[in-house]
């Protein structure tokens, strides 16, 4: 589809989504009036800035299924998120709603570089979580050969892929680690298993990561992006003929990237400069969703591999992950690239961030790699010191401990431990 063609079915779309809302969720009702617009408003796809931004609040506000849109009978599962306080907040899908879903796993899974006929290892977890249920849909669509496995139970991990031979898997990047780990402990080399491709998402990761994943296990490594109020996973895919950013499957979404620092207005900036990524759904029948403020920062730019469709580049890490120390915004993913890229360092680190008098004080605790001798472990922890002080401006302090001791991911990874007195 070109793009001009893109835009008319994206209005055309948009404009369908934004009637659905007003006239069956009572929030969209209220929310618009407040606001004082109508549907009847949005006559271009810029006229979406009129509208509100919907958060997760008000998804928590209208707990369990007050923002479903169609009734309940046509409802055909429901997944939830269970956050990081109080309740969680609950999506809802149509049959069709579940074939559009599957429909965009397997073309994210085409453009990974997964095909027909291929056995797929999916270890996102399965059950209220999007991210296992999700993409097991879309491996059927795909015509490929679906391995439920779900997380956990890492010794088996490794055993399946060594007697199925899957060509493709799924998990979180900091799962991934657990399992190369794994093979490692069981004597077999990550790198002679059957594995060509990693569909790796769920949660931030860098190009480092990217690196370290591929030359372990001889594979390409490509990002997965999506979240539950949106759909789940396959919101947008990066391709691995270009391993470029993601790929926004803008015929079912409509983002917009604002100013994260507006309270929640939602101004848009322009493509290209760094904000708050929001999605409007076009095609979601039991939960459309407007302006939806995902607090994940990047930067929308022109498609590549799939050229009608912009890209997002690889995610910084969301606006509620940002420590601020003395006044320097930090995100886990910039120790995470400085920790890679420190010789003798494993790729598994943690943050504590403590009160120390009347500042706050950020220590990374990061294993060293089995080979690394143990005279190198001051020398590394003080280079990393370093590199997080002219890169990122802050005083960190560093411990390198023995290869194995830091609690491992079974799904997504929680970095940082807040441990400051309030
Ligand atoms: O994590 C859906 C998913 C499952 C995506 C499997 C990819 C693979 P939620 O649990 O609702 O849904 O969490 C959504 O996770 O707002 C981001 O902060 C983060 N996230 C998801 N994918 C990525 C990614 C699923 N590729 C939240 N890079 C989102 C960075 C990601 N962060």
């Amino acid at each position: 589809m070109g793009v001009d063609e893109l835009r008319a079915l994206q209005l055309e779309r948009l404009q369908w989504t934004l009637r659905h809302a007003y006239a069956n969720v009572p929030h969209y009702t209220r929310a618009f009036d407040a606001h004082g617009v109508h549907p009847d408003d949005c006559r271009e796809l810029a006229d979406i800035a009129k509208f509100p931004t919907t958060s997760k609040a008000d998804l928590r506000d209208n707990y369990p299924f007050g923002m479903f849109a169609v009734p309940q009978a046509d409802v055909r599962r429901v997944h939830a998120s269970s956050g990081t306080t109080g309740k969680p907040t609950v999506v809802g899908y149509t049959e069709g709603d579940i074939d559009r879903w599957a429909g965009l796993i397997a073309r994210s899974l085409r453009a990974a570089g997964a095909r027909p006929g291929h056995k797929i290892h999916n270890a996102y977890g399965y059950g209220l979580f999007t991210g296992g249920l999700g993409a097991h849909y879309g491996i059927e669509k795909l015509g490929a050969t679906a391995i439920p496995v779900s997380g956990g139970m890492t010794p088996r991990q490794v055993q399946l892929i060594g007697d199925f031979r899957p060509e493709v898997i799924l998990v979180t990047p900091s799962y991934m680690l657990t399992v190369i780990d794994e093979f490692e402990r069981q004597g077999v080399d990550p790198a002679s298993s059957s594995l060509q491709v990693g569909v790796f998402g769920a949660e931030p990761w860098t190009e480092q990561m990217r690196s370290e994943i591929e030359e372990r296990m001889d594979m390409h490594a490509v990002d997965i992006y999506g979240l539950s109020e949106v759909m789940g996973p396959g919101v947008s895919q990066e391709c691995v003929e270009t391993k470029d950013g993601l790929h926004i499957w803008e015929d079912h979404f409509l983002p917009e990237v604002v100013d994260p620092l507006d309270g929640g207005r939602g101004t848009p900036l322009p493509d290209g400069q760094e904000g708050e990524l929001l999605f409007t759904s076009l095609t979601k029948e039991a939960l459309p969703i407007i302006r939806y403020r995902t607090r994940d920062l990047t930067t929308l730019l022109p498609g590549t591999a799939r050229p009608s469709m912009r890209r997002m580049a690889k995610i910084t890490g969301r606006s509620d992950d940002m420590i601020i120390l003395r006044g320097v915004n930090v995100f886990p993913t910039q120790i995470e690239e400085i920790v890679l890229r420190t010789p003798g360092l494993a790729p598994h680190f943690q943050l504590e961030l403590t009160t120390r008098g009347r500042m706050d004080a950020l220590a990374v605790r990061v294993e060293a790699r089995a080979d690394t001798p143990a005279g190198r472990r001051d020398s590394a922890a003080a280079e990393l010191v370093n590199a997080v002080k002219e890169t990122v401006g802050v005083s960190v302090s560093c411990e390198v401990v023995d290869p194995d001791t830091l609690e491992r991911s079974v799904g997504k990874l929680q970095r940082l431990k807040d441990r400051r007195t309030k």
